[in-house]
């Protein structure tokens, strides 16, 4: 039997068969009592190990603001990473205040500046061309840049973020002129970010990367002739999808991430910047379930089993080649496996939401319930093939929400100018 946390959810299917009946399907179901284990988790951890520390949420990897407003709620202190004006607009509208949200855009535009230095937020900057755009815009007291070690990581390589092949942040040699350009513009207060990759369940790799931001740091400091008031380490926090994987342990992470400050900033902790982190994926990926149905079961060179959830529902497992564990909601059939590949009704041979797994056999109407959907799920989800977004809602306790309406096909056309 499998080990995922909302696995009972799926044995226990009243609230899903309910919930399908009174929403239909593809639905995007959150569970609040996940949301907020998962914040205890990561807090409690950074509790044990720092005196001072900021947790940003990434708007990117879920933008419903009434879960947001539900984090908001749960963990008064958390702040949030935002990457474009529209996220910034999401946290907000959350009640998140702006003095505990930063912008970490890349190529910004003026008007994305504009947003981000309006709005009162952190800014941290992708480049030296970001901040030469910035300062006709005016000059921030606190600013920070990202770093690119030169080396990344992450579960698929389309999602490593520093690197040689990475797009983003800047190399250390270029990076700590700027830090001196921006002092002598009449910047006064500095942090440091670097975010190298997503989904990374080796336990190491946050206290290495750590190391690289500090040397870096260091350096810095050493040019400026004052300390960074902030470190941020990014994120990269993975979850387990399959039942062969171990969630992370925090308290081990944070431990040795915490050794590594000890090491360059001594034990006393008032010597030590303020650690920031930007998780999205080890918040919210793990609280959703994605329910659809299946819409027809076809035998072919392959067999197939088709759902109204597709790659417009969820675009990960087209995009990255990336697994979530599948599950039927009723136990009928269990015992007669069988080899499929699920798909959905998009009009390209990559919508796949899983290849050659082994599943029990389905018939037209079952309930399919797509687990650690959550993080880039709904948010990366999209119109393709004229098809509206899905719903979204927000079970909490007894009660459940409807936090997001289902689009509609008059939706997808408001903004064209039908003659
Ligand atoms: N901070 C920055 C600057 C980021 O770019 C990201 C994610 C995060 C924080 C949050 O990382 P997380 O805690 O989720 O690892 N679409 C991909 C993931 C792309 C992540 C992009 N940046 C996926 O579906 O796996």
């Amino acid at each position: 039997m499998g080990k995922h946390p909302l696995l009972k959810e799926v044995q226990d299917n009243i609230l899903l068969n309910k919930l399908s009946a009174e929403f239909g399907t593809p639905l995007y179901i959150y569970y609040g009592y996940q949301i907020k284990e998962n914040l205890q988790k990561i807090n409690s951890a950074l509790q044990s190990y720092f005196d001072q520390y900021q947790i940003y949420y990434a708007v990117k990897s879920n933008n419903n603001p009434n879960l947001l407003s539900f984090m908001h709620n749960y963990l008064p202190t958390i702040g949030a990473d935002c990457s474009s004006p529209g996220e910034l607009f999401a946290a907000s509208k959350a009640g998140i205040p702006m003095e505990r949200c930063v912008y970490t855009g890349n190529y910004e535009s003026k008007k994305d500046l504009r947003a981000a230095y309006k709005s009162g937020c952190e800014i941290n900057l992708d480049d030296s061309t970001s901040f030469q755009r910035l300062i006709k815009i005016g000059v921030p007291n606190y600013i920070s840049f990202r770093l690119n070690p030169g080396v990344g990581n992450g579960r698929f390589s389309q999602i490593i973020t520093a690197g040689k092949e990475a797009k983003f942040g800047i190399p250390r040699e270029k990076i700590i002129n700027i830090y001196e350009l921006a002092k002598e513009e009449g910047v006064e207060l500095f942090g440091l970010q670097c975010h190298s990759g997503s989904a990374i369940l080796d336990e190491d790799y946050f206290a290495n990367n750590t190391k690289l931001i500090l040397n870096t740091a260091r350096s810095i400091e050493d040019r400026i002739e004052q300390n960074l008031s902030k470190i941020s380490i990014g994120s990269g926090f993975g979850i387990p999808y399959t039942d062969d994987e171990e969630s992370l342990d925090l308290n081990t992470v944070f431990f040795k991430i915490s050794q590594v400050f000890e090491e360059f900033y001594g034990k006393d902790q008032s010597d030590w910047p303020i650690l920031c982190i930007e998780p999205g994926r080890s918040i919210i990926g793990n609280t959703c379930i994605l329910l659809a149905t299946v819409t027809g079961i076809k035998e072919s060179y392959k067999n197939f089993i088709g759902l109204d959830a597709g790659m417009e529902t969820l675009l990960r497992p087209a995009l990255y080649g990336a697994e979530h564990r599948i599950y039927k909601v009723d136990t009928k059939h269990e015992n007669e496996i069988s080899s499929v590949d699920i798909t959905g009704r998009i009009c390209e041979n990559t919508d796949r939401l899983a290849v050659d797994i082994s599943f029990p056999k389905a018939v037209e109407g079952d309930l399919i319930s797509i687990m650690d959907t959550g993080a880039y799920g709904y948010a990366m989800s999209n119109q393709y093939n004229t098809r509206p977004r899905s719903a979204e809602i927000l079970v909490d306790g007894d009660n459940y929400y409807l936090i997001r309406f289902r689009e509609t096909i008059k939706d997808i056309f408001q903004n064209c100018n039908i003659q």
